[in-house]
């Protein structure tokens, strides 16, 4: 005689009716934090706004000395050099707004040598700088294609020889990090899933993907690690649209399992951790920072 073992069949409604309802307020840590990269320096690129705004302070508080660069207002650049350099944290850097267009030779070579008179060298890159100028593929433009090329892919390109250049002049300094420099690429979850309606944003992002894995090969001898983070969504002027309304908000919260958007502090405490030594044995990865946007959400509910 044969038993059946009979194994609890679960419906996709019995995960949905497993899910929680109301979830707890986020309270983010304080910005109080150890500093883990005191006498070193930062370019922060596209740092007057969002993820670039949040990752200057944070690595500010840490205890680096941040350049903070932007192409728009002057005073949203003074704000952030204000708010880093005024955040209580005892350890904090200094901190100097430079303007300058990441996708123009000239300028960043202008930029990196502000950075060089200011602070002596440069130790970290947050190449962070990036756009989107959305449409159908039959209507967008070859001017929307190339820009958002230019600053997202070329701009980081720029960005990272230059710094690589620097890194190399000068080498490792013995009791101030035990890399050479670190260059942090970000980058977004497009860099693996695709998104119509954005086709040069999604290019630009997979380029990013191989080119941080290239240059991260290719300086690993010389003691320069290379990596990026892939943010989802997060609470930025890029994508207002998906999070201002209640509506848009839930629309959102399909896409993502945890439930909750993303802050810049989230993408800026990665940063500073992954530009301290304490990440000394990553090179060439893209850290995911987002809910779990890549898990594939359409199946949380089943398949
Ligand atoms: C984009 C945002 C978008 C997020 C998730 C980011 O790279 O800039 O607009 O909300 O990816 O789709």
């Amino acid at each position: 005689m044969t038993t059946m073992t009979r194994f609890p069949v679960m419906s996709s409604r019995t995960i949905s009716e497993l899910m929680p309802g109301e979830l707890p307020e986020v309270v983010m840590p304080s910005c109080e934090s150890r500093p883990i990269l005191r006498g070193q320096t930062a370019v922060v690129t596209g740092a007057s706004s969002g993820i670039g705004r949040g990752i200057a302070a944070s690595l500010c508080a840490a205890g680096a000395n941040v350049v903070v660069n932007y192409i728009g207002s002057d005073s949203a650049a003074d704000e952030v050099v204000h708010e880093a350099t005024h955040c209580g944290c005892a350890h904090r850097g200094r901190a100097i707004s430079v303007k300058g267009d990441v996708s123009d030779e000239e300028q960043v070579s202008a930029l990196f040598r502000r950075a060089i008179e200011a602070f002596g060298t440069v130790d970290i890159l947050v190449n962070n700088a990036g756009l989107q100028q959305d449409a159908p593929l039959e209507s967008m433009t070859l001017a929307q294609w190339r820009k958002v090329i230019d600053v997202n892919l070329t701009g980081q390109f720029l960005c990272a020889r230059e710094a690589v250049r620097e890194f190399k002049r000068r080498g490792v300094r013995a009791g101030v990090s035990c890399s050479a420099g670190k260059i942090v690429c970000v980058s977004s979850v497009h860099e693996v899933i695709p998104w119509a309606g954005h086709v040069n944003y999604a290019a630009s992002k997979g380029g990013v993907m191989l080119m941080m894995k290239s240059i991260a090969q290719e300086v690993a001898p010389w003691r320069i690690r290379v990596n990026s983070i892939c943010p989802g969504a997060i609470r930025t002027p890029i994508n207002r649209g998906a999070w201002e309304t209640a509506e848009a908000y839930q629309d959102l919260m399909r896409l993502i399992p945890y439930k909750r958007i993303g802050e810049p502090e989230d993408i800026a405490r990665l940063a500073v951790w992954l530009c301290s030594d304490e990440a000394d044995y990553i090179t060439g990865a893209s850290l995911f920072v987002d809910g779990g946007m890549t898990l594939y959400p359409g199946f949380e509910a089943g398949g």
